[in-house]
């Protein structure tokens, strides 16, 4: 995974006064970089992963548009790669945040625990299909892609940064700004627009199902244990039928529940740090409290936060750009 070096630090100096930049409703400055807009901090650890990131034999890269349930689908894949293990590593969720378990390629995420002494071949990213190392693509590695209905997405986003920023929780009924709606629908949100993003991992998914495997949150909300069956079977870890008759599937499901993970400890009063490249030949980093990533896990929150009008702007954007791919929300 990322670590921050002066190499990348120096790459990215070249080539950032050459990205188009714009500005978010907060004023945050955003760079599009091969056809998608990142704050700056994402960029680096991209440009290090399209140059030295290597897959390992059997590795399973789990993707995602942030805020789409990556946190949930780390915690679901890893307890299935690990259930065999003898010491019960399972429990390494009880006292672990899924992205202490999973790391992302271009991001250094650390926490206060030892670093893990398991190999599980699982990595995570929120890049772009088309933005993917080569690596990635050429090692033929198992791509899977969580997405969710972009209201949703949006309204999670929203939250994501407000709690950042305020250190508060989003009030309920809330309606958000117009003008954050807009920044979202021109694709101003961390590797966005949304819709190209989910785009290029569902072309690329119906291109080579073997390869990828698309996934919509309210799916695996709804009929959760098909697919975290599917899940398993595609990532190359299926349940046999004796542990179907266990109950392992369930038990699987259960640990990874919103209310079991958002209730533990170390979600709830942990937190982890991320190192966001190099500034002032000083390594930047935030620190991110763990309950950022666990807020109500619903499917139509949405209607809590915005207008009707704007849940047809978004709803038209849907329509327009993915109906004719037969995607749908
Ligand atoms: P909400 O903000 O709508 O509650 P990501 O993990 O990609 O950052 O996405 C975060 C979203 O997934 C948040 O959505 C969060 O509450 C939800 N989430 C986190 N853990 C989950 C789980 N175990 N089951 C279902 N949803 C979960």
């Amino acid at each position: 995974e990322y670590m921050p070096d002066l190499e990348i630090d120096n790459k990215f100096k070249q080539i950032f006064s050459t990205l188009p930049t714009k500005k978010d409703a907060w004023s945050m400055d955003y760079y599009q970089y091969e056809g998608f807009w990142y704050p700056f901090f994402h960029i680096p650890g991209t440009l290090w992963a399209q140059e030295h990131y290597k897959p390992q034999p059997n590795q399973v890269i789990l993707s995602s548009f942030p805020k789409c349930g990556t946190t949930w689908l780390k915690a679901l894949a890893f307890a299935i790669m690990t259930r065999s293990y003898e010491s019960e590593p399972t429990n390494l969720l009880l006292t672990r945040l899924s992205h202490d378990c999973v790391p992302f390629i271009e991001f250094q995420i650390s926490s206060s625990q030892p670093k893990l002494s398991l190999d599980v071949p699982l990595a995570s990213t929120h890049i772009p299909y088309t933005s993917l190392p080569k690596s990635v693509i050429n090692s033929g590695c198992k791509i899977v892609y969580i997405c969710r209905d972009p209201k949703d997405t949006f309204v999670s986003t929203y939250h994501f940064y407000y709690k950042l920023n305020s250190k508060a929780e989003l009030p309920t009924n809330e309606i958000i700004e117009e003008d954050v709606l807009e920044c979202f629908c021109q694709g101003l949100t961390p590797c966005g627009p949304f819709w190209d993003n989910l785009l290029g991992y569902w072309r690329a998914s119906l291109e080579s199902p073997e390869r990828i495997l698309f996934i919509k949150y309210e799916d695996l909300k709804n009929e959760t244990v098909y697919w975290v069956k599917k899940l398993a079977q595609f990532i190359g870890y299926p349940f046999s039928l004796e542990e179907e008759d266990k109950g392992m599937v369930q038990k699987i499901i259960d640990l990874c529940s919103f209310e079991k993970m958002s209730n533990l400890e170390v979600n709830k009063n942990g937190a982890m740090t991320l190192e966001l490249g190099i500034k002032k030949d000083e390594v930047n980093t935030i620190e991110l409290k763990n309950n950022i990533y666990f807020r109500k896990g619903n499917i139509g929150d949405w209607k809590n936060h915005l207008t009707p009008a704007m849940a047809t702007r978004i709803d038209q954007i849907t329509e327009q750009k993915l109906a004719s791919y037969g995607l749908t929300w």
